[in-house]
């Protein structure tokens, strides 16, 4: 064992919760804390009949004029009134945590509301005490911009303010200002607006656009990209080297880690982006340790496969590349799915087959080296939903649709409200066959084999702690093997062919999870045929 080897989110499943959407308590169609409170035992009653997560995220809860709902925080030190109130949070805590649960809220540092009190003053006068808080330029002598920087969501980044008719820097909405992180007093506010909550027992953070938090320090013009051709995304024109994980941000990432480290126990996971490399890069190293955990896109944004985003070769070349590149002692974390993505059956049912899929991505995502995420839903095989234009709600519409196709209320059974809401929900519903009363007591539905995924990584050393070691397979076939000192390996094989696949176990051992129940328990002696976009994991004889 390692000496970090009892961390608790090194064992963790965490289940992301977008609150708005999981459980409303109060008849308004939006979901809250309570209701939350009230569907813990779901997530975990300390018995194998619940999912038995160990953690929540939480997307943002705080004050909010909600333009990105709730990603325009204009006071990170309080509850939204849609959700709750600071004594409800409170006693969230305190539910999860007599469960054993952690929780963790979702930390917003590249940028606040444009109604945030730090913002309103910024925005008053040249000479405002918090003029510097935030970036404001004059256009450049020709009339144009500031500089060629995009917003992430389309269009340039900087909106001229008529106070001053200077420009401020905002990477996303014009409602979302960026905050200038090389202003020491900006890292102490912000530091400390996570004291607030680390100080009130929340287990960590979710951190959100982390790489972005620091730019070049004279917002120096992004090179255009070579490969950028008219049609592609109008962001990608230039090469964001200048806006995103510029060098800098890496020394403010660690002083970040440095106020996690003032408690015990508590745990941050950024959202970043780019390269193998630039996101082992946010891990820091063992002298100066920066985040506990990075998100790894790379399963959603780089499956060449337009039509079912699933292959083999790309998953072993994103698993190989993660391992290849992460520090000594640090942990991968892959995600497939979040409220900015596509839910997983959707982006891989180009043929239909997207539930099949997500049956093997559960074994793939329990049997890897890494910290798993459960977006809530996925679970019981929500999908995205077509949601009329004049429903729509996301202003951000990085898909033509935006994002509320991922975001529709949790579907708890077949009643008119879903078991969400006794009202109209704030977003229509899905496919109505979808919902946990109809799956729960159906083994084979996709929630128990959740279930049984969840409840066998935590009940087993070997993927718990162990090592990751590929192993020879078709080339349709992802197969790895994870071992530990004294325990038994555990051998994983997923096969993304339509087609029966035969693959290699030397040395045998018992099947102790698969896509289909039926091979569970099932000695395997060396070979097996994996069937059709299924998966197995085998668990091999101690040696
Ligand atoms: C990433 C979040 O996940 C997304 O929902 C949000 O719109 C942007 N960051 C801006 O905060």
């Amino acid at each position: 064992m390692t000496e970090h080897a009892v961390e608790w989110w090194r064992h963790a499943v965490v289940y992301q919760i977008y609150p708005r959407s999981f459980q409303d308590s109060n008849g308004d169609g939006i979901g809250d804390l309570d209701g939350i409170i009230q569907r813990l035992d779901y997530l975990n009653d300390g018995t194998p009949d619940s999912l038995g997560v160990d953690a929540i995220w939480l997307s943002p809860t705080f004050p909010s004029p909600m333009a990105d709902f709730g990603y325009d925080v204009s006071d990170y030190c309080d509850v939204h009134p849609d959700f709750g109130t600071l004594e409800t949070m409170d006693r969230l805590i305190a539910e999860c945590h007599r469960r054993g649960m952690k929780l963790l809220l979702d930390w917003v540092p590249n940028h606040t509301s444009d109604q945030h009190p730090w913002f309103l003053e910024s925005r008053a006068s040249r000479n405002n005490p918090k003029r510097d808080w935030y970036f404001w330029r004059d256009a450049r002598p020709d009339g144009s911009m500031p500089n060629n920087w995009r917003s992430v969501f389309g269009g340039p980044a900087w909106t001229q303010a008529e106070e001053t008719g200077q420009y401020y820097l905002h990477s996303f909405l014009r409602e979302q200002p960026d905050l200038n992180w090389r202003n020491p007093e900006v890292e102490r506010a912000m530091h400390d607006t996570l004291r607030f909550w680390l100080d009130r027992g929340v287990d960590g953070f979710r951190i959100d656009v982390m790489g972005m938090i620091v730019k070049h320090p004279d917002l120096a013009d992004n090179p255009p990209n070579p490969d950028w051709k008219p049609g592609d995304r109008e962001r990608s024109r230039y090469r964001s080297v200048n806006n995103r994980n510029y060098p800098d941000v890496y020394d403010a990432v660690k002083r970040i880690r440095s106020v996690f480290d003032e408690y015990d126990d508590r745990m941050a996971v950024g959202e970043v982006f780019g390269s193998s490399d630039e996101i082992a890069a946010f891990y820091g190293d063992d002298d100066e340790p920066g985040l506990h955990l990075a998100f790894n896109f790379q399963l959603i944004n780089e499956m060449e496969s337009e039509a079912t985003h699933w292959e083999a070769q790309a998953l072993q070349r994103i698993v190989q590349n993660a391992e290849a590149a992460m520090p000594r002692d640090a942990q991968p974390c892959y995600a497939v799915g979040n409220h900015d993505r596509s839910r997983f059956i959707s982006r891989h049912n180009g043929d239909g087959r997207g539930l099949e899929r997500a049956r093997a991505a559960v074994v793939m995502q329990m049997g890897l080296r890494n910290t798993p995420f459960v977006y809530y839903g996925e679970e019981i095989g929500m999908e995205d939903v077509d949601i009329p234009e004049e429903q729509l709600k996301d202003p951000a519409r990085i898909r033509t649709t935006g994002r509320d196709p991922e975001r529709t209320p949790m579907q708890w059974d077949a009643s008119p409200g879903r078991g969400f809401t006794e009202s109209e929900p704030w977003l229509p519903f899905g496919k109505l066959e979808r919902n946990v009363a109809d799956q729960v007591d159906d083994p084979d539905s996709l929630l128990s084999l959740y279930r049984r995924a969840i409840h066998f990584r935590k009940t087993t050393p070997a993927l718990l702690d162990g090592g990751h070691r590929e192993i020879a397979a078709p080339s349709d076939v992802f197969a790895w093997v994870r071992w530990a000192q004294g325990a038994p390996a555990v051998a994983v094989a997923v096969n993304i062919a339509r087609d029966p696949r035969e693959v290699a176990f030397p040395g045998g051992g018992t099947i102790c999870l698969a896509t289909d129940r039926a091979l569970e328990g099932m000695a395997v002696d060396r070979n097996i045929v994996v069937p059709p976009l299924g998966a197995i994991m085998v668990q091999q004889p101690a040696r």
